[in-house]
Order: C-alpha cells, then sequence, then structure tokens
C-alpha cells in the first residue's frame, strides 16, 4: 500500500523528468475543468466529476466504480501536474458544492490532527448537497496490534513493498526514504486514524452518514461519508451496507 503508492508517485516523477513527450496524461476534461471550475459548467459532459485530493498522479488508479465518472486530480505538488495545484487545507476558500465526489487515499495522515478537520470540512464545502467522501487511510490501530501481537520493534518490517520494505515507523511517521528523497515536508504523517478516530472527526467535519470498513489486510481503514442521506444507487455504488460499517 505505502510503497506500491509511492512507487507510483515516483515512476511518475521520474517519467515526467525524462519525457515531456510521454508525459502522464492529463485528461482534458481535467485541464478544461481546473482552467474553469470557478465559472461553473466546465464540462459538457453529463459524467459525475469526483475530485481526487492528494491524488499523486492519474497513473495511480482509483475505484473502478468511478469508471465512467470525469476524475480531477487536486495535489499541493506541482511536479505531478495535477489538475488543481492547492493545498487542501484551503478548500474552504473554493467555490461551494461543484463535485459529486471526493476521493482522498493516503492523504489525510499527511495534516497535524487539527488541520485534518480543516480539510475535511473543505471537502464538505466543495462537495453538492448529494455528494460524498471516500477516505482511506493507514489504521494505526490495526499497525499497533500487529506489531504487539509479534513482538516487532518501530525499525522491523511490517510488509514488503515495490518501493522497498515498510516497517512500522514508516506506516507512522512517513516513509522515511521518500522524505528524505524529496526532501519534502508535506510527504511526512503529522498524525495517525484509527477506525473509531477516523468516524469521529469525520462526524466533527459535519457529515451525516458516516461508514466505516477496516481492512486489516492492508493494514488501513476506509470510510465513506455523506452530506446526507444516502440514496440508494449510492449504497450499492460504494457498498454501503449497515451491516458491513463495523468502525
Ligand atoms: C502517499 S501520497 C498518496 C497518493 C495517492 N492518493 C494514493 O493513494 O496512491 C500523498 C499525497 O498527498 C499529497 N499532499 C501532501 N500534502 C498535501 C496538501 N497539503 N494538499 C494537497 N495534497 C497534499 C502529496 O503531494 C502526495 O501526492
Amino acid at each position: 500500500m505505502l510503497g506500491e503508492i509511492l512507487l507510483d508517485v515516483l515512476k511518475s516523477l521520474r517519467h515526467k523528468r525524462q519525457s515531456h513527450s510521454d508525459a502522464p496524461v492529463v485528461l482534458n476534461v481535467g485541464t478544461q475543468a481546473a482552467r474553469n471550475t470557478s465559472v461553473g459548467g466546465w464540462s459538457h459532459s453529463d459524467a459525475p466529476v469526483v475530485l481526487n485530493v492528494g491524488g499523486g498522479s492519474k497513473r495511480i488508479p482509483i475505484p473502478t466504480h468511478y469508471d465512467g465518472w470525469q476524475q480531477l486530480l487536486l495535489d499541493v505538488d506541482a511536479r505531478v501536474a495535477p489538475d488543481i495545484v492547492c493545498d487542501a487545507r484551503t478548500l474552504v476558500s473554493r467555490p461551494p458544492a461543484e463535485f459529486d465526489a471526493v476521493y482522498c487515499s493516503h492523504n489525510l495522515e499527511h495534516y497535524y490532527a487539527h488541520e485534518g478537520l480543516t480539510v475535511l470540512r473543505g471537502f464538505r464545502h466543495v462537495l453538492k448537497e448529494n455528494g460524498f467522501v471516500e477516505i482511506r487511510v493507514p489504521d494505526l490501530d490495526c499497525v499497533m496490534r500487529y506489531a504487539v501481537t509479534r513482538n516487532l520493534s518501530l525499525d522491523d518490517v511490517l510488509y514488503q513493498s515495490p518501493a522497498g520494505p515498510i516497517s512500522v515507523i514508516d506506516v507512522i511517521y512517513g516513509f522515511r526514504q521518500e522524505i528524505e528523497q524529496s526532501g519534502l515536508d508535506f510527504f511526512a504523517h503529522k498524525t495517525g486514524f484509527s477506525p473509531t478516530s477516523l468516524r469521529t472527526t469525520l462526524e466533527r467535519a459535519g457529515f451525516e452518514s458516516v461508514f466505516v470498513f477496516p481492512r486489516s489486510d492492508a493494514f488501513e481503514v476506509r470510510a465513506v461519508a455523506f452530506k446526507s442521506a444516502p440514496t440508494n444507487d449510492q449504497r450499492r455504488l460504494l457498498g454501503v451496507d449497515d451491516s458491513a460499517d463495523v468502525g
């Protein structure tokens, strides 16, 4: 997970440095959208729009339930050529109710706890009234339990990733190799989540319906949260079912 994500980001950056002609593709609709988001009507398509916050690269796949959607990539790192270069802590200053969904994978842990709340309020602000947010973050409860059960120390390897071994400390504080090589502070993890704390944070940010799904095999937790009650179509799309919500 963490390693795969970072490898994708690194590959995307390397690729970009090597060849401009073969740079990662930014969908035309995304580029158009990035220019015109403030005036609305930036897409002639009727497809719903998902804002991928801290997406890193369009080469990093998002869940297949967004197939057919327009994806806008937002990132603070201009090197990855996002559609919107933006610090997600400032989303509240963007126009309201622009997007049908916000997808945010392995990004929320990159803010201090109080800033994370600001970011989530920003998500709520840019979502349409029937919109939802889908979050994935490392599950530190799960990592702690795993480490204690196996008597692991901070530097012990938790799992192997394509980018190299990921130790317990990398999941807690961020991938040391990436932080060192980039020299960029925003790759560090500044807070952490459990299924319960992710739910509480989403509720504090004002989301009406929150569903939390721990994925212990991936040391992560997924949450889906709605501004208003989810429709049956949304429940089906996202696999949201009250009985599956265990956080
Ligand atoms: C670990 S990567 C996750 C990439 C991708 N979302 C995924 O799950 O594969 C974290 C991303 O968050 C971005 N990021 C960090 N701080 C940010 C901020 N303040 N605003 C927006 N994006 C930020 C980084 O540039 C990076 O692309």
